[in-house]
């Protein structure tokens, strides 16, 4: 497997504390990567440790499969970082975005036309303090923008915006995704946040990046069904379909049947397999959510799960 983004190993120390423990990240090509922990738990540090901005580590960097100093140099030129930028208030996005396009050494003047038209805010000439916090961020990713870069690292982008803001940065995303092709790593402490958003997840607590899944894996831990085991299968189905209409269900490797949703149904099908004289082995009901899932993560003090 090609990682566009990889750590071996990479262990960070500032002083006496371990800000990341033994930290092995895969981040692929095309991917919108989640990065999930709470303060304090190393996000951002990752992202400065990758990006060179905080020297002195253990462990590996490799970068479009390229680990030595002057590759990792040439290859960060590739990745756009947006960690709390700082705009002039009193300028437009336009003029804010020229100050970076220069201080960057870009030298096409149609760029910053270009990241504005595709952030959709080419239209807009007020001074950057007048912004609602989603123009702010529209600002900041078009910053993250400038010079093409394949892959772009947010740093918590979703903190402060409303549920309106929320989606509209999903969108986003998900549209220079698809169309620019843009990898995306995007952190945040919460994982409902990115739940819609993110293909792959990294789970990371106390500097220990404990768990990485993709998120049909993550469905398939989360959803809600019913897991029904019998002694007939074919006539549990049957039942099942006859009685309900609706009902969506699949046949896993063990024969049993996984039945989409119905948590609430769980009596009617134990009392509909046994009158009709069916043997009953398993019956249980899934209900966990994926916030739920990912308490249970770090509630486990951090041990990884790999
Ligand atoms: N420059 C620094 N000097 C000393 N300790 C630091 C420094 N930067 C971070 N730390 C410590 O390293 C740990 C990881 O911090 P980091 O900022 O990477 O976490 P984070 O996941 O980004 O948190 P947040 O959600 O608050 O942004 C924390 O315990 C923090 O106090
Ligand atoms: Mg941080």
């Amino acid at each position: 497997m090609n990682h566009l983004i990889e750590t071996v190993g990479l262990t960070k120390h500032y002083g006496k504390h371990v800000a990341l423990k033994d930290v092995s990240i895969h981040v692929r090509q095309g991917e919108i990567y989640g990065l999930i922990g709470k303060n304090g738990a190393g996000k951002s540090t990752l992202f400065k440790t990758m990006m060179g901005l905080a020297p002195s580590y253990n462990g590996e960097i490799k970068l479009y499969g390229k680990s030595s100093v002057s590759e990792l140099d040439d290859a960060r030129q590739r990745i756009g970082f947006m960690m709390g930028a700082h705009f002039f208030p009193y300028l437009t996005a336009k003029e804010n975005l020229e100050y970076f396009r220069k201080m960057k050494g870009i030298t096409d003047t149609k760029e910053v036309d270009r990241v504005l038209k595709l952030v959709d805010m080419e239209k807009i000439k007020k001074p950057f303090k007048s912004f609602s916090m989603g123009m702010k961020q529209r600002v900041s990713i078009a910053n993250a923008l400038l010079g093409s870069p394949d892959v772009i690292i947010l740093d918590e982008p979703i903190n402060g915006l409303d549920p309106q803001g929320i989606a509209d940065f999903r969108r986003l995303v998900q549209k220079l995704n698809k169309e620019q092709k843009i990898t995306f790593i995007v952190s945040s402490h919460i994982l409902g946040e990115l739940e819609l958003m993110a293909t792959r997840f990294g789970f990371i607590h106390d500097g220990v990046l404990i768990e990485e899944l993709d998120r049909e894996t993550i469905r398939n831990k989360t959803e809600e069904k019913v897991v029904v085991k019998v002694d007939d299968l074919k006539k549990a189905i049957y039942l099942l379909e006859q009685a309900y209409e609706q009902i969506e269900y699949t046949v896993n490797g063990d024969q049993e049947l996984v039945i989409s949703g119905m948590t609430n149904k769980v009596d009617e099908f134990a009392q509909l397999f046994v009158s009709n004289e069916l043997k009953l082995f398993k019956l249980i009901s899934q209900e966990i959510s994926i916030q739920d899932y990912y308490l249970n993560l770090i509630s486990k003090g951090g041990q990884k799960n790999v």
